[in-house]
């Protein structure tokens, strides 16, 4: 057990909060402390006491590419809260802090007149996860319009690093180690109305796509190159397939929807069953590209 939570006085501690509740996906059992970071000062108070105890610690952004334990998380998963929600606009560069929702950051953006996230719309993360994962569409990845990345490492210590330093590729970087805690875009002036005709435009092709109003957790796979992982799956006839509370989605064969009734191991079993086919019939070993989280860390 992690003990008693550190003072924190702009933040909210919450003892064996259920994971289930901050996640997309509705997996998850409880976290012994889950906290809602309400100040960069209680950010690194938390990073300190999770270092001088060697307690695992999970960074949640939206919750929304992430697969927790039934047994939930044996440690601190913190949330980056309203002091790391911001946009700072100087054009032709936007500054988001760590907590800040894309869709928000999208909106602010075309606003002022900035090109360079439209290819972001429809993704439901923060700022933060979006940068960890290099979430993105086919259009292109947040990594792409990254200047430079505003951290913490996890005794504390601020870190600068620029786009290259951030190590972004397709759907992952090298930010994972670091607390990523804003983020400088370099965008392009363009008119606002046709911004937001693209926006809209990407938006009505992703809702004809996806799921939108289902418990999932985007994609499951990373697509191998020169291949869709929800074509294969989908060929393979896994629409519809159902293990437990777990199903693939019958709109894109790389969804796996909850119920509401699912646990970790339907998730996994179904999954297991997605890569094996794959496995066998197209030799590509698929890589997740949700993320599972056991009691201690990412597996
Ligand atoms: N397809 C099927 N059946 C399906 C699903 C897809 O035949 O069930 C076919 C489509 O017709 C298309 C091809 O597979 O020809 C690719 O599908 P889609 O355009 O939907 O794109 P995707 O490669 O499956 C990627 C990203 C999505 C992103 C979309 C839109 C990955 C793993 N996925 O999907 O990202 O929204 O492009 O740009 O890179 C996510 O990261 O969670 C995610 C959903």
């Amino acid at each position: 057990m992690v003990g008693t939570a550190p003072y924190l006085p702009t933040s909210r501690v919450f003892e064996w909060e259920p994971l289930a509740r901050h996640t997309t996906l509705g997996l998850g059992g409880p976290a012994d402390l889950y906290i809602e970071v309400g100040s960069p000062e209680d950010l690194k108070r938390i990073l300190l006491f999770a270092a001088e105890r060697e307690l695992p610690l999970f960074l949640l952004g939206n919750g929304s590419n992430v697969a927790f334990s039934d047994e939930g998380f044996r440690g601190i998963v913190i949330r980056l809260g309203g002091a790391f929600q911001w946009v700072q606009i100087e054009p032709p560069q936007l500054q988001a802090g760590a907590g800040m929702p894309l869709p928000r950051v999208l909106r602010e953006a075309a606003n002022a007149g900035l090109s360079g996230l439209e290819p972001l719309v429809g993704v439901p993360g923060t700022v933060g996860g979006a940068l960890v994962t290099n979430a993105g569409t086919r259009k292109g990845s947040i990594g792409d319009a990254v200047r430079q990345v505003h951290c913490l490492d996890r005794v504390g210590t601020r870190r600068v690093l620029d786009a290259a330093e951030a190590g972004f590729r397709y759907r992952g970087s090298l930010l994972g180690e670091l607390v990523v805690v804003g983020a400088k875009f370099e965008l392009q002036p363009a008119p606002t109305a046709e911004i937001e005709q693209r926006m809209a435009e990407l938006q009505a092709q992703r809702r004809k796509a996806q799921p939108a109003n289902d418990m999932s957790a985007g994609c499951v796979f990373r697509n191998p190159p020169g291949a869709a992982a929800g074509r294969l799956l989908d060929e393979l006839g896994f629409k519809g397939r159902r293990v437990g509370g777990a199903m693939v989605s019958e709109k894109h064969a790389n969804f796996v929807l909850n119920d509401g009734s699912a646990t970790r191991q339907d998730f996994d079993d179904l999954i297991a069953a997605m890569r094996a086919a794959v496995r066998e019939n197209h030799g590509y070993e698929l890589e997740l590209e949700v993320l599972r989280v056991g009691p201690f860390g990412p597996e």
